[in-house]
């Protein structure tokens, strides 16, 4: 059977995108920001999965104001980078694995959450920006890659606590499918940050090293935090941190184990977060 090895958590900020892709990831600004990922990059050479989930935001990029779904499914078999107005980024296009995604679908609207099923879709900075992160500059992205957007960008946006319920059913999918697949994780997006209006440019250190906390040793009571908090806290684009609890979900009842933490400020305009860990 699959079987969920372990969880990552990051920022997707696009400027760390351009950066990498203009060959300015060397520059002081950014030298820190890449410097927190060394460790992220060999863990996952040695720490290679089979497939996937990652859990990110589409940024109007995919959907639009017309129709956004709550969550949907990546069931294609590849996803092109999207063009966000300045061309594609220049990364490998993102084979998804229809097999695990069509199971994972039939799961868990089955266990009554409603996904859309999503068979065409180019994939923003939400979802390319981690994958980067973690994997650098490849030839071709070594593992196949199943997309699951989540509506942070026009309200009402998933509860937290639902968000970590439908991990759990994501999990209960996965360990029901007949492979024998090491599945990863990935919730991404935030820390805090506030794009427009008056608190732009909003950072909260000690609500997002609280999250961070909270998210390893009290997942269960952290979703249980109101949306109005996160907004309140984090600024309204910190909403995108309830997609962590998706993957955090999904994780087994044990403590896991922290395999790395980082946390700095600034990245254009949010605070970068980025954990991993590992079921144990
Ligand atoms: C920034 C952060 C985001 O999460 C995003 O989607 C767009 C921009 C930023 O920090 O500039
Ligand atoms: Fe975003």
């Amino acid at each position: 059977m699959a079987r969920i090895t372990a969880s990552v958590y990051t920022s997707h900020v696009p400027a760390i995108g351009a950066a990498l892709d203009l060959g300015k990831a060397g520059e002081p600004y950014w030298q820190p920001v890449f410097k927190g990922y060394e460790p992220s990059k060999a863990w996952m050479r040695a720490n290679t999965p089979d497939v996937i989930f990652l859990v990110y935001n589409d940024h109007a990029t995919a959907f639009s104001l017309e129709m956004i779904p709550t969550f949907a499914i990546g069931c294609a078999a590849q996803f092109n980078p999207a063009d966000e107005g300045w061309g594609p980024r220049p990364v490998p296009v993102v084979a998804g694995h229809p097999e695990l995604a069509a199971h994972i679908a039939q799961s868990v609207i089955q266990d009554d959450f409603d996904l859309t099923i999503v068979n065409k879709m180019d994939v923003d900075h939400g979802l390319t920006v981690p994958l980067s992160l973690m994997f650098g500059q490849p030839e071709a992205w070594p593992c196949p890659v199943i997309p699951f957007a989540v509506n942070v960008v026009q309200y009402p946006a998933p509860s937290g606590r639902r968000c970590f319920a439908l991990g759990r059913a994501i999990r209960k999918a996965v360990e029901s499918f007949d492979a024998p697949l090491k599945v990863q994780i990935w919730g991404t997006g935030g820390m805090s940050h506030q794009l427009q209006g008056p608190r732009a440019g909003l950072i909260n250190k000690a609500f997002d090293t609280a999250f961070l906390d909270r998210l390893i040793a009290d997942p269960a009571g952290l979703s249980q935090m109101p949306h109005i908090d996160y907004v309140r806290e984090a600024g309204s684009e910190g909403i995108e941190l309830v997609m962590w609890l998706i993957a955090r979900g999904a994780m087994n009842d044990k403590p896991p184990r922290v395999a790395h933490c980082f946390y700095h400020v600034p990245a254009s305009n949010t605070a970068v977060g980025h954990l991993i860990l590992e079921n144990t």
